[in-house]
């Protein structure tokens, strides 16, 4: 099995930057996660109308409505689903669409929540449609609807659930069904982060990590981290491996730019994927458009992680443009790729 598709199986599409993370990376970034909405750096409306949604269900004592958590990979989506039922205090359950094959792993655990807990979904876009049928008067009503035997003598029964929160994570908004979005009573989106906010959650994570990091060091990695929280962890990690065996194990400026360098990250935070998809771009079709598929296959990525995981940041930063017709790069992106007007001309 590929690298790719193990990854797909455990934890859908995501994305990784090279040097792919390893297990103690995992349990690491696992330290990292805020867990208060005071330590969530960023997302500052967000955040503010959870704070709302929150403290008017605490004052009317009710369970908080279902929230729907929205945008790329890494940005926070699982951390704030956590976040949530710890400002609650109450339960947390955690499962993802792809892993609820029938809608009998849904009932139970359904059946199994006590009253107030929130129950995460991540990747909800995922689901089966019998599940997410399940989900329906489960949500609406805190009922449980199932059938009984078949045919004939099968017999419809309703069972009384707990009140309970559903908080639904996605990469993908598009592909929440409609009766399903409705559902929810908010919906958040996230968006790539600035390079200050990063730079706060770079130098928390150097704190919590006991890494000696100088501000410069920070923003240096801060400004190469595709605007997402994961990724500047990442590539945290990686520079202080670097500068405990090559440096004297501060993080400097210096230091910092020249791990990223060692590890292939560019000046505008582009890893070699990012760099692949504009060549292709470029070079291969010399500016024409180019569609979703071909382009996924030209640079060996799944379509659905190029379209979540590399494409936002890559418009965001106007390196790329979707039009009707697929694909196409920008006059920035030529620049970036050090292709002059005149060779762009000979394409
Ligand atoms: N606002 C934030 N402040 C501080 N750290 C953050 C913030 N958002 C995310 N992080 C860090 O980034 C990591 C990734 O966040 P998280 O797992 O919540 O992202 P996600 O949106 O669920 O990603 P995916 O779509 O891949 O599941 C967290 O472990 C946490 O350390
Ligand atoms: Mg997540």
């Amino acid at each position: 099995m590929s690298p790719g598709a193990r990854r797909e199986v455990l934890a859908g599409p995501t994305r990784e930057v090279e040097p792919v993370a390893g297990p103690s990376d995992e349990l690491e970034e696992a330290g990292l996660r805020p867990r208060t909405l005071g330590e969530f750096v960023g997302q500052a409306q967000l955040v503010e109308h959870l704070r709302i949604v929150l403290e008017a269900a605490r004052q009317r004592g009710q369970p908080v409505d279902h929230l729907l958590f929205a945008g790329p990979p890494g940005l926070g989506k699982t951390s704030l689903a956590t976040i949530v039922a710890s400002e609650l205090g109450v339960g947390l359950r955690v499962t993802s669409g792809p892993v609820l094959a029938r809608a009998g792993d849904l009932a139970s655990l359904l059946t199994d929540l006590q009253e107030g807990d929130v129950l995460f979904i991540d990747e909800i876009h995922r689901l089966h449609r019998a599940v997410e049928e399940i989900l329906y008067p489960a949500m609406e009503d805190a009922k449980l609807d199932f059938l009984i035997g078949k045919g004939p003598t099968a017999r419809s029964i309703r069972l009384d659930l707990p009140r309970f929160t559903l908080v639904g994570a996605t990469t993908r908004t598009g592909l929440v069904s409609s009766p399903l979005r409705d559902r929810f009573g908010f919906v958040g989106r996230l968006d790539l982060y600035q390079v200050s906010e990063l730079e706060a959650i770079v130098t928390r994570s150097a704190r919590i990590l006991g890494v000696e990091i100088e501000p410069e060091g920070a923003r240096r990695i801060a400004s190469r981290s595709r605007g997402t929280p994961r990724i500047a962890n990442r590539l945290l990690r990686r520079v202080r491996d670097f500068v405990e065996v090559r440096g004297d194990g501060v993080v400097t400026g210096e230091a910092a730019a020249r791990g990223l360098e060692l590890f292939g990250i560019d000046e505008l935070g582009l890893d070699k994927v990012d760099r692949a998809i504009l060549e292709v771009l470029c070079r291969r079709f010399g500016g024409r458009p180019v569609g979703l598929t071909t382009l996924a296959q030209c640079v060996g990525e799944e379509t659905d992680t190029l379209e979540d995981a590399y494409e936002p940041f890559l418009v965001q930063q106007g390196l790329i443009q979707r039009t009707p017709r697929g694909r196409v790069a920008t006059q920035r992106a030529w620049e970036h790729l050090g292709l002059a007007a005149q060779e762009r001309a000979l394409f």
